[in-house]
C-alpha cells in the first residue's frame, strides 16, 4: 500500500530553498524510522534537496519527467503516477510518499494512511502542502512530540487512516 508522510508548518509550509525550513530532530527521526529500510517516493526537487543524504536510504523512486536523468545506485526514476501504481502491484511491500506538493496531493487517492507531523509554528519557505481532502481519512492517532534543548517546536505526529467506506484507487 501507499502512505503518505510529510510536516507542515501552521500555515501548510513544507519546503524552503530545495530543504525543510526547520531543524527538527524529533521529526526526522520520526520520518527515518519509517522510510530508511524502504521503499519511498519523491518528487525530484526533493530528492536533489537531500543531495548526498538521499545515500543512507534503502531504495528511493524519483519522479520526473526528464529523461536521462541520473540518479544515485539506490534510485530509480520513474516517470508518473500511472508507473509508480503499477510499480506498487509489482512489490510486496508499502512505498511511503515523501512530496512534493503535486505527488502527495496526486497520490491522495490511492493512499491507504497519512502520517503528517503538525508544527505550532510560523516560518518562512516556498512550497506549501496546498489543499488536502481529508475527508475520506480518520485521525486514529495523535502523539504529542517531546520539546526539549533541540526540538524547540511544539509538534504532534498524526496518523490518518482511509476510512472502509472510501476504497482506494488502483487504476
Ligand atoms: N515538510 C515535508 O514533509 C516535505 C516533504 C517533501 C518535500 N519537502 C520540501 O518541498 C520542497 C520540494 O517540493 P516541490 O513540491 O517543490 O517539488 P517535488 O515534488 O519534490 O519535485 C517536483 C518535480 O517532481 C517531478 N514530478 C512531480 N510530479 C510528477 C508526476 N506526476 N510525474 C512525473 N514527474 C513529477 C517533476 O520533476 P521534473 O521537473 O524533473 O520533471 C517536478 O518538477 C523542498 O523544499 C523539500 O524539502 C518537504
Amino acid at each position: 500500500m501507499f502512505l503518505s508522510v510529510w510536516a507542515q508548518d501552521k500555515n501548510g509550509l513544507i519546503g524552503k530553498d530545495g530543504l525543510l525550513p526547520w531543524r527538527l530532530p524529533n521529526d526526522m527521526k520520526f520520518f527515518q524510522s519509517h522510510t530508511l529500510n524502504s521503499i519511498v517516493a519523491m518528487g525530484r526537487k526533493t530528492y536533489e534537496g537531500m543531495d548526498y543524504r538521499s545515500e543512507k536510504y534503502r531504495h528511493i523512486l524519483v519522479l520526473t519527467q526528464q529523461k536521462g536523468l541520473t540518479v544515485q545506485a539506490n534510485a530509480e526514476v520513474i516517470s508518473s503516477i500511472s508507473e509508480l501504481v503499477e510499480y506498487e502491484k509489482q512489490v510486496d511491500e508499502d512505498i511511503y510518499i515523501s512530496g512534493g506538493t503535486r505527488i502527495f496531493k496526486e497520490m491522495l487517492p490511492y493512499t491507504s494512511v497519512i502520517w503528517r507531523t503538525l508544527i505550532d509554528a510560523e516560518f518562512s519557505g516556498d512550497t506549501y502542502i496546498g489543499e488536502i481532502d481529508f475527508s475520506e481519512f480518520e485521525l486514529v492517532e495523535e502523539i504529542e512530540g517531546l520539546v526539549d534543548e533541540v526540538n524547540h517546536y511544539p509538534h504532534v505526529f498524526q496518523k490518518w487512516v482511509r476510512k472502509a467506506e472510501f476504497p482506494i484507487r488502483t487504476v
